[in-house]
């Protein structure tokens, strides 16, 4: 059995890794390490807990000696770190959250891993989940590679751009065995409803307005969640150490046509009459320093390790949608206590 120690499994993405992990990997033990904020949820991951080769660890990844002890308990071989804090727009009202977890946290993570491994590390991986916005904002033209030098705007960014920096220098500098990978926006089931998407539906559903910022026409690439689990599966098992991945959907959408998408489905899909969803659209003040332009050039992914996005992205979305409207338990759950405090700061408007 080899051990993977996932952090941020409680989260989107992560539940969704440590469930591909289980399913795909029968000699796996997946062990997760998640503080549970505001955006971590055991109900994510309710199918899995009682696989006998799924642990939970509540701790928060910047405190070393809970990890520290995680580590002499587990003796993890692998590390995948997806613990974060993740939306821009919390970081630009608390950014000193996202500089602890993303930043000290991260380099939490690497001291203890390099003292516990220190003795071997050849059999050993550092996996680190990071995001193209380290990359900055593009115009109408280009596509981001591994090579694109790095530019973040918002507190969030430049947290996760400092966490890769700290990852590389661990590699370079302790020979810790390293690997990154930057993808772009990730959707489906079990997003929190801060991120748009979620926040969308949620609201569609609802008859409440569809906050879109500015003028709409900021651009993003989208890929199904599960394809960017596959993604990870496969740079881990793949990719050369020392190595950054991006990963991305060529999937790109203004955010004013994919809302209006997003509205024509759900019509069809509660059966309402076409032109019901975009009557709600609003156009609200734009966030501070909003990233023009997101796309990602897979290709180093694509021709090294063969991977390449396979949900169709009307697919993808009508499951999303379909998730949000049968999964009342989960919404009630999440959308509670501080996320209707943090909605009316962020919107000036309440939820309920
Ligand atoms: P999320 O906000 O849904 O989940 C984050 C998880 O981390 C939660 O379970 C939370 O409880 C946990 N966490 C936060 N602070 C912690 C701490 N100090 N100690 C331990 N656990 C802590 O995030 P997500 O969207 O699933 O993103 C996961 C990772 O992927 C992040 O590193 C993010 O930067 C990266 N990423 C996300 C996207 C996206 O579109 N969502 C795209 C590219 C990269
Ligand atoms: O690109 C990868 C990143 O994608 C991840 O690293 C982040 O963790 C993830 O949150 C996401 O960041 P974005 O800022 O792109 O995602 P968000 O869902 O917050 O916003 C998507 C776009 O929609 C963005 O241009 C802002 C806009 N938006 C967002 C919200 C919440 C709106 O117009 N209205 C909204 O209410």
């Amino acid at each position: 059995m080899r051990t993977l120690l996932v952090t941020g499994g409680a989260g989107f993405i992560g539940s969704h890794l440590i469930r591909h992990l289980l399913d795909h990997h029968p000699d796996y033990r997946v062990v997760n390490v998640d503080a549970l904020t505001y955006a971590g949820n055991l109900m994510n991951l309710q199918d899995v807990q009682d696989d006998p080769r799924y642990t939970f660890e509540k701790a928060d990844i910047a405190d070393a000696p809970a990890i520290d002890a995680i580590f002499s308990r587990h003796q993890p071989e692998v590390v995948l770190h997806l613990a974060a804090e993740s939306h821009v727009d919390r970081s630009i009202l608390d950014p000193g959250a996202f500089v602890r977890t993303n930043v000290v946290g991260t380099v939490t993570l690497l001291r203890v891993a390099q003292k516990h491994w220190a003795d071997k590390l050849s059999d050993k991986v550092f996996y680190h989940v990071s995001t193209d916005e380290v990359y900055g904002s593009l115009g109408a033209e280009g596509r981001f590679r591994e090579d694109t030098p790095y530019d973040p705007h918002s507190p969030y960014s430049a947290s996760k751009a400092a966490s890769d920096h700290f990852v590389r220098a661990w590699h370079d500098t302790y020979g810790l065995p390293v690997l990154i990978s930057n993808c772009s926006n990730n959707y489906g089931p079990y997003q929190f409803p801060e991120k748009l998407l979620p926040l969308v539906i949620l609201n569609l559903r609802e008859g409440k307005p569809l906050p879109v910022y500015g003028t709409g026409e900021n651009v993003r690439d989208w890929l199904w969640v599960g394809d960017h689990c596959r993604a990870i599966d496969t740079i881990l098992h793949g990719g050369r150490i020392g190595q950054t991945y991006n990963i991305g959907g060529d999937n790109e959408w203004r955010n004013i046509d994919l809302v209006r998408r997003v509205c024509q489905l759900f019509d069809e899909l509660t059966g309402r009459p076409a032109g019901t969803g975009e009557r709600s659209i609003t156009f609200v003040t734009d966030r501070p320093g909003h990233d023009q332009r997101y796309a990602i050039d897979a290709t180093k992914l694509q021709t090294e390790l063969g991977w390449r996005p396979q949900t169709p992205f009307d697919a993808g979305l009508r499951e999303t949608i379909n998730w949000y409207l049968t999964n009342e338990a989960w919404v009630a759950a999440v959308r509670s206590g501080e996320y209707l405090r943090y909605y009316e700061e962020q919107y000036g408007s309440r939820l309920s």
